[in-house]
């Protein structure tokens, strides 16, 4: 206690004026002060072992673990939460160790906390980086008043393979849009000022080339070629340092050309610390260290802790490398002292500028925690969440918004009476079974409504670790819905992917409705074909025949706490869908992958023969491009105007009026093409969107400069190059449909 008190007194100060060479100091002041076993256990980080209110443990892992807190070993702890137990566990680092020095506590804040807002992908579909910024805020805001100070997220990787599971956590298959998203997010978590009592790290992730996984399976093997990788993997992890400073990355579980992502030091020394001058840091993946061994590159867990220290990772989480091996190899010296020291300050640097040292306890104080988790304000703002990121994918002759007085609506699918599946995956903190219901949410507006189920979606026990049961035979309340829909003039159908569907080891070799949903909603429009289908989803979904068919479509992908008040709003036209598609919609699983910033092929056209780009038995289109989502009112488009203003500065104006007869919001999206370059450009890329309001008959004039960031890209070596030549530009409502011009640069 002592010790604790003089460390403080050392290096107590107040953090939101220390600078940073004041932080590197007294860093460098506590390492000083260490040793080696200390520093090493800052590299070690532990998952939650016991109810740290309860009992000291008895024996095993969890008596380990106790004790090697006691004794200053752990660095970190993650899955510990609420006030109390985070005070408790806290209190063993600072009251019991040597140096007293506070553990930093990471936890799953991924979409929400407590309060739930859409999962990643769907708030992705807002393209509102305001209302983005504003979750993870609130996010941030309810984790710290739990005791957490450290969140893994945002996950930044990019993904074309709608089979992979882990696309409901991300911003979708475009880089542009994923780097902005994702400054976005770690500017909500961290704030303006790290030290203050709400703010958390964030932590960019997952270091890299995750969501290449071959064949959309999760944990498999990537390999991606160097253009691809700084183009197209790099630029959001790159841009979470360069214009939001996160303060963590983590590494991947997969093997990326060869090497684990664990151990790369390609990645993690070469990219990460050396060229983009990194200098907070990096922790593993869930024992993607011991997994080395699995994959053929590491020998022992002694070999995993040398070749993952080496290769740049500085925290491990949950493999025992570093604890049982790192001292051992420095004294062999097969690990430098000076790499150890080297990841330690990096540790310890985030923990000055979180405050920690200040008041290791700022994050636990009780009241905070009664006071703000789920406030009305965070509910509220979850709400404009969810209703900004619904998709509205089809409208023919406007069936939708439906009035409030219109008779006999059927409301037909399990998933409108479910209140857990809305909640989405990775929603470490959310209580089961707290999101309104899309029955509660109608019921609340107002509506009078008939349910009938149709069929069951999953049967059996659901949970993060458990591998559904989805029910395939029992199609005993088709009878019902039937009967149901003869009867009624509007068939509201919500149908899609339970909520554990999609997240870490969901991945899917089908996309298009699991179990018996597809052949209900045939069966009910052989009777009724006024159906208006609400997707409840966590990626995009192969719903080709629903397309060709039903007349009225909304993507509500899985809204979180809100949910069924903010479809009902949708529905009924209180809010007027505004969300553009992150990702491409495949018509058939075996386009996949498919996205819209394709290069060319060499065969563009003319289509002769059998001899250009084409399946033999599926359309090369797909259903719904990137960038795509209608709107209650229309947009049109006029006036493109370019003017080439500077060397390499662009000035594009555009003209947007609203001619329908409601208000809306539209994003207005540009996208370029250089049309000859020294390795070749994409058909296509995004370079610049801006999300407006207009309301009937209002116009407005929007502007967009393009600079050498816009006009640049990475060449074969890695190197940022602009070249001269012409580009096409776009501009316009989605990926595919818009005003075209070039210009020239010098
Ligand atoms: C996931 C990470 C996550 C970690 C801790 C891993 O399985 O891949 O994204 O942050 O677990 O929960």
């Amino acid at each position: 206690m002592i010790l604790v008190g003089c460390l403080f007194l050392l290096i107590g100060c107040n953090n939101e004026s220390t600078s940073n060479d004041e932080i590197d100091k007294k860093v460098d002041e506590l390492l000083s002060r260490m040793t080696l076993e200390e520093k090493v256990g800052q590299m070690n980080q532990y998952n939650g072992f016991f109810d740290a209110t309860g009992p000291v443990p008895a024996g095993g892992d969890a008596k380990h673990k106790y004790e090697h807190i006691k004794k200053g070993w752990v660095g970190s702890m993650l899955n510990v939460r609420g006030a109390q137990e985070v005070r408790k566990m806290q209190s063993l680092a600072v009251d019991s160790s040597r140096l007293g020095i506070p553990m930093i506590f990471g936890f799953d804040v991924i979409h929400g906390h407590k309060t739930l807002s859409p999962i990643p992908l769907a708030e992705a579909a807002s393209w509102d980086l305001e209302a983005i910024e504003k979750s993870a805020r609130i996010a941030a805001i309810e984790a710290s008043a739990e005791g957490i100070n450290w969140t893994f997220a945002p996950m930044v990787d990019i993904s074309r393979d709608a089979r992979w599971g882990r696309v409901m956590e991300g911003a979708g298959e475009d880089t542009y849009l994923g780097s902005r998203i994702g400054v976005a997010r770690i500017n909500g978590f961290q704030g303006d000022d790290l030290s203050a009592h709400n703010t958390i790290a964030a932590c960019a992730k997952h270091f890299a080339g995750y969501g290449f996984a071959e064949a959309g399976m999760d944990y498999n093997t990537v390999d991606v070629g160097t253009v691809t990788l700084h183009n197209v993997i790099f630029p959001p992890f790159k841009a979470a340092i360069e214009e939001a400073d996160v303060k963590t990355f983590m590494n991947s579980f997969n093997v990326i050309n060869g090497i684990p992502a664990t151990a790369n030091k390609f990645l993690q020394r070469d990219i990460l610390k050396d060229e983009w001058a990194f200098n907070g840091f990096v922790i593993s993946d869930w024992s993607s260290g011991l997994e080395m061994v699995a994959h053929g590159y590491a020998k022992d867990l002694e070999h995993v802790a040398e070749l993952a220290t080496n290769g740049g990772s500085d925290m491990d989480m949950e493999s025992y490398a570093n604890i049982k091996h790192l001292v051992d190899l420095v004294e062999a010296g097969k690990v430098k002292e000076a790499t150890i020291d080297d990841a330690v300050r990096r540790i310890l640097r985030v923990k000055f500028e979180l405050g920690l040292f200040d008041d290791p306890y700022k994050y636990c104080d009780e009241e905070r925690e009664k006071k703000l988790i789920y406030h009305p304000d965070h509910m509220e703002a979850a709400l404009d969440m969810a209703k900004k990121s619904m998709v509205l994918l089809k409208n023919e002759n406007n069936l939708l918004p439906l009035t409030k007085d219109q008779k006999k609506i059927a409301v037909i699918g399990t998933l409108a009476d479910d209140k857990d599946s809305p909640l989405g995956n990775w929603r470490m903190a959310g209580e089961n079974n707290t999101a309104i219901s899309v029955l509660e949410g109608l019921k609340a507006y107002g509506i009078d409504y008939k349910y009938a189920e149709g069929a069951e979606l999953v049967t059996g026990p659901t949970a993060f670790s458990v591998e559904l049961e989805v029910n395939t035979t029992d199609k005993s309340g088709f009878k019902e819905a039937i009967s149901l829909a003869k009867q009624s003039e509007v068939v509201v159908m919500v149908l899609g992917e339970h909520g554990l569907h999609s997240g870490e080891g969901r991945g899917r070799a089908n996309l298009g409705l699991p179990g018996l949903q597809q052949e209900l909603l045939e069966a009910v429009y052989q009777v009724n074909k006024n159906i208006v289908l609400v997707l409840m989803n966590g990626r995009p979904l192969t719903i080709t025949w629903a397309d060709e068919h039903v007349p009225a479509i909304v993507e509500a992908w899985q809204l979180g706490t809100q949910t069924g008040h903010a479809i009902a709003q949708v529905l009924f036209g209180e809010y007027n869908p505004s969300g553009k598609l992150p990702m491409t919609f495949p018509r058939h699983v075996g386009q996949v992958p498919i996205y819209y910033n394709q290069y060319s092929s060499g065969r563009p056209g003319p289509k002769t023969e059998v001899f250009w780009p084409h399946y033999i038995d599926e359309s090369e289109k797909p259903l719904y491009p990137f960038g795509y989502g209608l709107s209650y009112t229309q947009f049109h488009y006029s006036d493109l105007e370019v003017e080439v203003v500077g060397k390499q500065q662009i000035e594009v104006t555009v003209n947007v009026i609203n001619i329908g007869s409601v208000t809306g919001e539209e994003v207005v999206q540009l996208y370029l093409h250089d049309k000859v370059a020294s390795v070749v450009r994409p058909i296509k890329e995004l370079k610049g969107f801006e999300k407006i309001s207009l309301e009937p008959s209002q116009s407005r004039k929007v502007t967009f400069t393009l600079t050498e960031k816009e006009l640049g890209f990475y060449n074969g070596e890695g190197q940022f190059v602009v070249e001269p030549g012409e580009f096409g530009l776009m501009v316009g409502t989605s990926s595919v449909k818009g005003l075209s011009s070039q210009f020239k640069i010098n």
